[in-house]
């Protein structure tokens, strides 16, 4: 409860979760052949909707996440100092692979590593980094339900492992 806030305001805020609960819950925008059922449009760009933009903030957050999360892989490979490999090894590996191609795919870091530029051209590092950003960013809303299902699990598995209901299978 202590950390939710910032991994759950870095998912509600995101482009792609956006997009589907505004359509989920509010039918807006109802359709694309559909017209807007009032005369103007607001959206985002107006209170409350505008908080919505707080999103590149929680970026950087999540980016930090990456980093424990990342940590927390590399002290799973160890058993009392020695080197190994346990089914838990594997659900903490599986997800913070799927929560970095999600995060690394966000809308808002590839906009930070564009350099906030409209063109990239005779920037090719900035290029390169946008590219990769792209390419994860095409599959955004696989990873984000994948890499949603993979954290529940993987905070499941180490409570139930704690609570010792289940034992992590050593494999190696
Ligand atoms: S747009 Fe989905 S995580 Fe940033």
């Amino acid at each position: 409860m202590l950390i939710l806030w910032a991994p759950g305001g870095f998912r509600v805020t995101c482009y792609y979760y956006r997009g589907a609960y505004y359509k989920a819950f509010w039918a807006d925008p109802p359709s694309c052949t559909v017209g807007e059922p009032r005369k103007k449009y607001l959206g985002e760009r107006s209170f409350p909707l505008i908080i919505q933009n707080i999103h590149r903030y929680f970026l950087y957050l999540a980016l930090f996440f990456i980093i424990i999360l990342a940590k927390d892989v590399w002290n799973a490979f160890w058993f009392d100092g020695r080197f190994g490999i346990g089914v838990g090894t594997l659900v903490l590996l599986i997800n913070v692979v799927l929560l970095s191609c999600y995060t690394f795919g966000c809308h808002s870091l590839r906009h930070l590593v564009g350099g906030f530029r409209d063109r990239l051209a005779g920037a090719p590092v900035r290029k390169g980094a946008y590219d990769c950003v792209s390419c994860l960013n095409r599959r955004h809303m696989l990873f984000a339900w994948c890499s949603l299902f993979s954290v529940g699990f993987s905070d499941l598995y180490i409570r139930m492992c704690s609570m010792g209901i289940w034992h992590d299978w050593r494999i190696f």
